[in-house]
């Protein structure tokens, strides 16, 4: 249906012009408007605060890989925001259906919109997957994931694609949550675990008073830890725990991770300056710490972003005057007409940005 209207979207182009004819498609089906888009087909409560969103992108998807995120964007109250999510799905290829799982968080404005006001019909904007938090190919050597709360998701894509595919592996699965309620694709997990010979260690920090991640407590629970490729994704104290340990160990090779925000770097205090928006003509004082878009934010205005984590190039802004530090690497760099990502750069002196 979709492509056989690709000839006739050419034509129209003739004879529609100023008005290109995406528009009208538009109107009749928002999937076949210009842009990757798709249309929430199911949706799964996963927990009071997690629900798994099934999509079905239009004929622009290219597919993902179990483990990629894709950037998802949706309008509210009059804003477009974007925000960043893993496939938690076993498929996601070009001609398939996908899923994601969003898990309300504390003060996050997409999250908690979407567990509150999804819905089947409900159109939203798509980025093309990236990420390279995926499975080696070919045959897989003996894997380890270790996951915390949402961080779950990515993984669980593996989980259900190595299972869909009948891909052989050694795999240990460690994972954290507060409680049995909380305890996300649990029944599922140890369903995989059964038929695959998988070990899942289910962690239950508050209501059983298991422990957070330790070195102890890993080579308890998975003493060939070394011996493993492994994986890592969850809240900021798991992924600087696990970056430590396998770098202490001499094995950070061994160790991918996937952050759900921006490895910052200490900056000098007192390293920032005055900040202009020359195009609202506002100032805001900005610490040498602080992420522009935070300064901006705060100085009342909406910049577009994403990711807010320097990802997904969802927040660029042209910078008019003096320098900035990447927050990522510790670099000052900064020339007039320069794109800076805002969310993970901060004023390195005076500063004016085309904001
Ligand atoms: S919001 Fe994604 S790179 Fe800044």
């Amino acid at each position: 249906m979709i492509s056989a209207l690709r000839p006739l979207t050419r034509i129209g182009h003739w004879i529609a012009t100023p008005v290109l004819p995406e528009s009208y498609l538009e109107l009749i089906n928002p999937l076949l408007g210009a842009g990757l888009r798709g249309r929430i087909e199911r949706l799964v409560r996963e927990s009071d605060r997690a629900v798994s969103l099934e999509i079905r992108p239009n004929h622009q998807w290219q597919g993902a890989r179990p483990g990629q995120y894709v950037r998802l964007g949706i309008d509210v109250d009059g804003v477009r925001h974007w925000r960043c999510y893993s496939v938690s799905s076993a498929k996601a290829g070009r001609n398939d259906t996908f899923t994601i799982t969003v898990n309300a968080i504390d003060g996050g404005q997409v999250s908690t919109w979407l567990n509150c006001n999804a819905q089947v019909g409900m159109v939203v904007m798509l980025d093309q997957a990236a990420g390279d938090f995926v499975l080696p190919q070919g045959e897989l050597p003996k894997l380890l994931f270790v996951t915390a709360g949402s961080g779950i998701t990515p993984v669980m894509g593996m989980l259900r694609a190595m299972a869909a595919s009948g891909q052989m592996a050694d795999v240990v699965h460690l994972h954290y949550s507060p409680d049995d309620a909380h305890n996300l694709f649990a029944e599922e997990r140890r369903g995989l675990s059964l038929a695959h010979g998988w070990k899942t260690l289910d962690q239950l920090t508050r209501s059983r008073g298991d422990q957070h991640f330790s070195a102890a407590q890993l080579d308890a629970l998975c003493p060939d830890w070394a011996e493993r490729l492994a994986y890592a994704c969850g809240p900021a104290a798991l992924m600087d725990a696990t970056a430590a340990h396998w770098q202490q160990a001499g094995l950070a090779d061994q160790l991918k991770q996937e952050n759900f925000r921006p490895v910052l770097k200490t900056v000098a205090a007192g390293a920032g300056g005055e900040v202009r928006f020359w195009n609202s003509e506002r100032v805001a004082e900005g610490a040498g710490d602080k992420p522009l878009l935070e300064v901006a934010e705060q100085a009342g205005l909406m910049p577009k972003h994403g990711c807010r984590m320097g990802i997904c190039q969802g927040c660029l802004v042209t910078l008019k005057e003096g320098q900035v530090r990447d927050l990522t690497s510790g670099e000052v760099f900064g020339e007039s007409g320069d794109m800076v990502r805002i969310c993970v750069c901060a004023a390195a002196g005076n500063v004016t940005l085309e904001l």
